[in-house]
């Protein structure tokens, strides 16, 4: 038989079952992971090779440098991901693999790994949506969390408000027009001399300072729950080199509080407009700019006084990793939705067709 007919025919037999310990594989960015994840709930192992030490010499990420990287990591967190799990890999039963979005160079290399794999080991091969991943996420830190809930992505490339209908349904409530919100953390921290990624130490640097300092212009943006951050971005790096040139300082606790502040209540005015407008009850946080300390701590009181269930998911499970996409993929094989040997990267994909 052909590998796609097993494949199949594997992929079927799990279905009926509801039940399939998965090896998924992130690789979009510039984290390598391997994760082992059994029915999309339980993490056995959930491995992570960053390449930020890397990235940071050049103030960003480097493409080439990031396929390169992921290309060398993978077979040693393949190994070391079977070796926590405690198992062989004649005990797995699926591959999941991030296909899109993200950088092309980085995606094949995953994609290629978990081609690879799947092929030898007769194993049906789940494509997942790096976004997705990132909503699911919250599955694994809270196993009691079932659709709907409303979702706020919040990551390096993305910030989206989405309403999760059902396990692999989504519908867009918002998004944003132009920069997404960890990239305009990345780059104002820049302009504070903070190195790449910018984000986290912004973040801790904002929590010593005070955010009524500085005021910054709030954004206009078209739709209702539609963010838009470049304008705020930019206004923030003019006035911090205006008050350079002038031969002013900037207090650069104060400036990051501000910033910071200005970025969470766009992104938690826009969500709990949604929330309200759509009835939702349940309200998840997702991406790496979830781990942020004022977004995190806001979004709870503003849940409280609003009654609603609110869910975090820890840090480690906010920014890139592949258990994410593991518990994403459980819910798609359910669906059945497999890919055979011609699966791509796909680095502009989205998560709902706009
Ligand atoms: O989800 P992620 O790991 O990768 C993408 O899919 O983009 O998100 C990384 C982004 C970076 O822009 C990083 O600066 C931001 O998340 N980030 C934060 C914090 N931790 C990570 N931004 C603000 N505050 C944080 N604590
Ligand atoms: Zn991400």
């Amino acid at each position: 038989m052909r590998y796609f007919e097993i494949a199949k025919e594997k992929a079927s037999r799990l279905v009926k079952n509801g039940r399939a310990l998965i090896l998924s594989i992130e690789s979009s960015c510039d984290e390598t992971a391997i994760a082992i994840v059994w029915d999309g709930r339980e993490v056995l192992a959930n491995e992570i090779a960053s390449q930020v030490d890397i990235h940071a010499l050049y103030g960003g990420v480097v493409p080439e440098i990031a396929g390169r990287l992921h290309v060398e990591a993978l077979s040693e967190l393949y190994r070391r991901a079977l070796e926590t799990a405690g198992i062989n890999a004649a005990d797995l039963d699926a591959v999941a693999v991030t296909f899109g979005p993200g950088l092309v160079g980085a995606l094949i290399t995953g994609v290629s790994f978990a081609k690879a794999l799947s092929y030898a080991l007769e194993l049906p091969l789940i494509p997942v949506n790096h976004i997705e991943g990132h909503v699911s996420a919250n599955f694994i830190a809270h196993p009691e969390l079932e659709p709907p809930f409303v979702c706020l992505v919040a990551s390096g490339g993305h910030s989206h408000i989405v309403n999760v209908t059902h396990y692999g349904s989504y519908e867009l409530l918002g998004r944003t027009i132009d920069d997404a919100a960890g990239e305009a953390f990345d780059k104002v921290a820049r302009v504070l001399d903070i190195p790449y990624p910018g984000g986290p130490l912004l973040d801790k640097l904002a929590e010593t300072g005070d955010d009524t300092r500085y005021k910054f212009p709030a954004a206009h943006t078209p739709g209702k729950y539609d963010f838009s951050f470049s304008g705020l971005k930019t206004a923030v790096i003019n006035q911090a080199h205006t008050i350079h040139q002038t031969g002013g300082t900037i207090e650069a606790a104060d400036w990051a509080a501000s910033f910071r502040k200005a970025v969470v209540d766009s992104l938690l005015n826009k969500s709990f407009m949604a929330l309200e407008d759509t009835g939702a009850t349940k309200f998840a946080l997702a991406g790496g700019v979830a781990s942020n300390i004022l977004l995190r701590r806001e979004a709870a009181r503003r849940a409280e006084q609003k009654g609603i269930q609110l869910f975090v998911p820890p840090p480690k499970l906010c920014t890139d990793n592949a258990a994410m996409i593991g518990s994403a993929g459980y819910y798609r094989l359910m669906k059945g939705e497999i890919a055979d040997m011609s699966l791509n990267a796909e680095p502009s994909i989205k998560l709902i067709e706009e």
